[in-house]
C-alpha cells in the first residue's frame, strides 16, 4: 500500500476509535494539520520524520476513551499508558515498520510530559497538540502571559508564529 493510503487506513482506525466522541476527531485532525505545517514550514526532513510525525498526531489522543473506562479518568498519564498499545495494534494492522512503531509509541506514550521530549519529530507533535489545548488555558488571557507561555513552549518559529496569531 502506498504511504497516503496506509495513513488513511489509521485515521480510519482513529475514527472508529473515537466514534461516540466526535470531539476527539475534531481535535486529532486540527493537531494532524498543524504538525503538517510547521513540518512545510520548518523544511523539515520528511523522509526521516515526515510518516512518524503524522502518525503521532492521528495517534496521540487515543488512549482517552480507554483510559476513561478502565480508569475513569481522562489523566494524562492514563491516556499515555492506554494508548501506546492501541496505537501499536493500529500501526502494525497496517504494517507500519517496527522501528517506527517503537518511536510513534514512544512519543504517543510521552505526549502529556515534555520533560521527555528527546527529538524534533516530539517537539512538533507537542507544539501542535499545544496549539489547540491552548484554547482552555490563562495563559492566552493577555498578551504578555502568552508571550511568556509560547517563548516556555516552543522551539519552532512556526509553531510559535501559529500559536502567537491564534491568540494574539
Ligand atoms: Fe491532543
Amino acid at each position: 500500500m502506498v504511504v497516503e493510503d496506509k495513513l488513511e487506513a489509521v485515521i480510519k482506525a482513529m475514527e472508529t476509535v473515537f466514534e461516540s466522541v466526535p470531539y476527539g476527531i475534531d481535535h486529532t485532525m486540527k493537531v494532524l494539520d498543524n504538525a503538517r505545517q510547521i513540518i512545510t514550514e520548518e523544511k523539515t526532513d520528511r523522509l526521516q520524520y515526515g510518516v512518524i510525525i503524522e502518525l503521532a498526531a492521528v495517534l496521540h489522543d487515543i488512549g482517552a476513551i480507554e483510559a476513561q473506562k478502565k480508569h475513569g479518568s481522562m489523566e494524562g498519564h492514563f491516556q499515555e499508558l492506554e494508548g501506546v498499545p492501541i496505537a501499536a495494534e493500529i500501526m502494525q494492522e497496517q504494517n507500519y515498520d517496527q522501528s517506527i512503531v517503537d518511536r510513534v509509541c514512544y512519543i504517543v506514550g510521552n505526549h502529556h510530559t515534555p520533560e521527555n521530549i528527546d527529538g524534533i519529530d516530539f517537539q512538533i507533535l507537542w507544539e501542535a497538540d499545544l496549539i489547540e489545548n491552548m484554547q482552555v488555558m490563562d495563559c492566552i488571557q493577555n498578551e504578555a502571559t502568552l508571550k511568556q507561555f509560547v517563548a516556555d513552549n516552543f522551539k519552532t518559529q512556526t509553531g510559535k508564529n501559529l500559536a502567537l496569531n491564534r491568540y494574539r
